[in-house]
């Protein structure tokens, strides 16, 4: 979502050449395919060859995930390029946990004919998803061996990344852990940004309201809002959140929506709006929406970012009362991150500045190896992270930093 330094397509004739050599490459070795599903164990790796394990579906899921859903595989991938080819082999160090993943899981979506990063995924095929590693081999110039890179990867050990992908080099003068680059500098950080910058456009001195606030894209508008000399409210679902959003990230409140009963009146009549929202940054939708709308202020906007109560019950669909939206001209806006590129540079420094001088925190969820992929995902919907969740999947054994 973040990059927009793509390698080119090669030509026609590249193209065919290219194919020519990966089949002429493929006869005279019988074997040296570049994948090969699990289950054909018949001979031992060449060098240059490793068994690429990846997570995948197991079936199109329905309602809220489980690690059951899912299951590991493997496939033999050849570290090296052919001839004539512009792939880019990466290995993969950190990969994106994401909630909107789950609407690319079911059988049907209606974001799945949206954009192209949300297409259907299917049983047994290999996940898309961000992620930063390093080049292991490359057949394009604009990337070299050992480079860190972020971009579209995968949920795997290894990816090929083939030409017109997003893929983008780390810039080296950025001191910054490598994690960075796919929260706080990254998608979310560019969704937090865009969404509260310019789908809210905040004044000085407005009253900002924040769901899933201890989330990946929550935790840094509510910190956004702060800079901007807003108030700000947030609220998550459990006391250790609520209490990290005010003792560490400089909310001015945050409450736990799980143990409100009337979340309309709660956020009218205790102490969190007594003057209404002007702005509400919506990553959840639902009734905690509708009670949003119901205390906001003439003018106010709300900038609908997700709505992951709704991602895995269809019932559970905002109905915001319209009068309440005529009679006090709020605007309700969905936007995604992508259609923001645009101030992308501007956000990169922006938020660089504010972590160097120590202005805002980074809050990130690490699970370790390939395998805890399918819990960390199905943890995302029980509101089991902390930050940004990110799994790690090697350690750098050059530097984690460039
Ligand atoms: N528009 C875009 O371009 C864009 C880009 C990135 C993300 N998003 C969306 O933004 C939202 C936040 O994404 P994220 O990556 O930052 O995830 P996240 O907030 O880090 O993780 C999801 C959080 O949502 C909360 N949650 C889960 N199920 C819920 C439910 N049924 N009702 C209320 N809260 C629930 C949980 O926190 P609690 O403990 O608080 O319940 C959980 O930790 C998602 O809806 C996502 O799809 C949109």
């Amino acid at each position: 979502m973040v990059s927009v330094e793509l390698p080119s397509f090669p030509s026609k004739q590249g193209y065919l050449a290219c194919l020519s050599a990966i089949l002429i490459l493929s006869i005279c070795t019988c074997s040296l395919c570049f994948t090969r599903p699990e289950g054909r164990k018949c001979r031992k790796l060449r060098s240059m060859e490793v068994e690429n394990k990846y997570v995948t579906i197991k079936h199109h899921i329905h309602g809220l995930p489980s690690s059951l859903d899912f299951e590991s595989r493997s496939a033999t991938l050849t570290l090296m390029i052919p001839p004539g080819s512009e792939d880019v082999i990466v290995k993969n160090l950190f990969v994106s946990i994401d909630p909107y993943q789950i609407n690319r899981m079911k059988v049907c979506s209606s974001s799945q004919k949206t954009v192209d990063f949300a297409r259907r995924l299917h049983p047994g095929h290999r996940i898309d998803a961000f992620g930063a590693g390093r080049v292991v081999a490359s057949g394009n110039a604009e990337f070299k061996k050992d480079e860190l890179v972020v971009g579209v990867l995968g949920w795997e050990e290894y990816t090929v990344v083939r030409p017109g992908s997003m893929l983008r080099k780390i810039d080296s003068n950025m001191d910054f852990p490598l994690s960075y680059h796919l929260g706080i500098l990254g998608p979310s950080g560019l969704t937090a940004y865009a969404g509260f910058y310019d789908v809210c456009k905040p004044k000085e001195g407005e009253k900002v309201f924040v769901s899933a606030a201890c989330g990946s894209v929550g935790h840094l508008v509510g910190q956004f809002g702060k800079q901007s000399g807003c108030y700000v409210v947030g609220c998550a679902g459990s006391k250790k959140k609520v209490e990290l959003l005010k003792e560490k990230l400089g909310f001015d409140d945050a409450f736990n929506y799980k143990e409100e009963t009337d979340l309309k009146s709660a956020l009218k009549r205790y102490r969190y709006f007594p003057d209404g929202i002007d702005i509400y940054f919506d990553n959840v939708g639902a009734e905690v929406q509708e009670a949003a709308v119901a205390n906001m202020n003439a003018f106010g906007r709300v900038a609908v970012c997700g709505v992951i109560s709704q991602y895995t019950d269809a019932g559970k669909q905002a109905a915001p009362n319209m009068l309440d939206i005529i009679y006090k001209r709020i605007t309700i806006r969905g936007f995604l991150a992508y259609d923001h590129l645009s101030i992308y540079d501007d956000f990169v420094s922006a938020t660089s500045d504010h972590i160097r001088h120590g202005r805002i925190q980074s809050l990130e969820d690490v699970s370790h190896g390939l395998e805890s992929v399918p819990s960390a995902f199905a943890g995302l919907f029980r509101g089991d992270n902390v930050g940004k969740k990110l799994v790690q999947l090697a350690a750098d054994n050059i530097n984690s930093r460039r």
